[in-house]
């Protein structure tokens, strides 16, 4: 993990003012928020702060910022010393950002880590002759083309210790080197090059219609004769037998309500027929039919058979009839009412007269 404190007092500048050019720039940024949010900008302008200050952040710098956005100190620090980004100590021409998060580590960051603390010494130091400095950072976001470092703005690739020796031999000659994969991969496509969708007529335009062409071949063949004759007879037919089209065709067929309750209201009428109302008040015609008298449950029985036997008596509910049986869900009428030989033999009740095949459904105290 990287060291986030702020570099030694001997190293700060006695003081930071943004150019005229960065206040300009700077003040475009805080505009694109709205009143009461200047904060938004913070990373904006620390950013600019860091690239005027030669790349890294002082203290007065941070302070700086802190002012122009009306924000406390701490909490521009606590920004500053939040992101690795932003670098607090003095850091060379190259500043190399090594990842060491696991996917790196996992790929060869552990060498590389090796090769630049044999290289520059300890993380955090200039090298003598100003070219390097170099940081260990958490995970980049190029994994996929891991290990990797950031020097200054560009990400290098597919490191190993010779490539990274070489990069950094190259920059400091000042010759020319390759942002990205090092080792010629094309963005983060497979080591080697690309192993799929490999097919040139994915991509030229060939396969495009292929199969309908096909299908359309085909059908000319197979319905050309068919097709014509078919043709031939219709323009026999209609010939023929001309159809005027209807004097509606194409327009929406309105048929006025003649019976409705608001007609009859605004023609002085009630709402309601007559008749209708006469019919409602006749319950003859109601579908509904009265409640029958209900028969003493089995249990009510047993209760008062038990009582009576307790107490020497009879209960006078009736004996001659057999307990009524529940009624089944979906039996048919029929079934329910028939009568089983004796009031012992309740159970049998379904075997007396064959049910329609609804009643064999299970029934409930059964
Ligand atoms: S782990 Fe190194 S870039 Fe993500």
């Amino acid at each position: 993990m990287a060291n986030r404190r702020l570099a030694p007092a001997a190293e700060q500048p006695a003081a930071f003012a943004f150019s005229s050019e960065n206040a300009e720039w700077a003040k475009g940024q805080i505009e694109k928020y709205p009143e009461g949010r200047q904060a938004s900008a913070v990373i904006p302008l620390l950013w600019k702060a860091q690239e005027q200050n030669g790349g890294w952040l002082p203290q007065k710098a941070i302070e700086a910022v802190a002012d122009e956005l009306g924000m406390p100190h701490i909490r521009v620090l606590e920004v500053a010393t939040f992101y690795t980004m932003f670098a607090l100590e003095p850091v060379g021409k190259f500043w190399i950002q090594l990842c060491g998060t696991v996917p790196c580590d996992s790929c060869g960051a552990r060498e590389l880590k090796d090769y630049l603390h044999h290289r520059l010494g300890a993380p955090g130091h200039v090298s003598a002759d100003g070219n390097f400095s170099w940081l260990e950072v958490e995970c980049l976001g190029a994994c996929c083309n891991a290990p990797m470092a950031q020097i200054n703005q560009d990400y290098y690739e597919d490191l190993t210790p010779d490539l990274l020796g070489k990069l950094m031999d190259d920059l400091a000659a000042g010759r020319p080197v390759k942002v990205g994969s090092q080792v010629g991969r094309t963005s983060s496509e497979p080591l080697g090059g690309a192993d799929t969708l490999t097919d040139a007529t994915l991509f030229d335009g060939s396969r495009v219609g292929a199969w309908r062409k096909r299908f359309e071949e085909k059908e000319a063949e197979e319905g050309s004769e068919q097709g014509k004759a078919e043709a031939a007879s219709s323009e026999r037919r209609a010939a023929a037998e001309p159809k005027p089209a209807r004097p509606d065709a194409g327009r929406a067929v309105e048929t006025p309500a003649t019976d409705a309750p608001a007609q009859r209201a605004a023609a002085g009428e009630t709402p309601v027929k007559p008749d209708d109302k006469a019919n409602a008040a006749d319950g003859t015609g109601s579908t509904a039919q009265p409640a029958a008298p209900t028969a003493p449950a089995p249990e009510t029985i047993a209760k008062a058979e038990a009582a009576g036997a307790e107490a020497g008596t009879q209960s006078d509910l009736p004996r001659n009839e057999p307990p009524p049986q529940p009624a089944a869900s979906g039996a048919s009428p029929d079934a329910a009412v028939t009568k089983p030989a004796g009031p012992k033999a309740p159970a049998k009740a379904s075997a007396t007269k064959a049910a329609t095949p609804r009643s064999s459904a299970p029934k409930k105290g059964n």
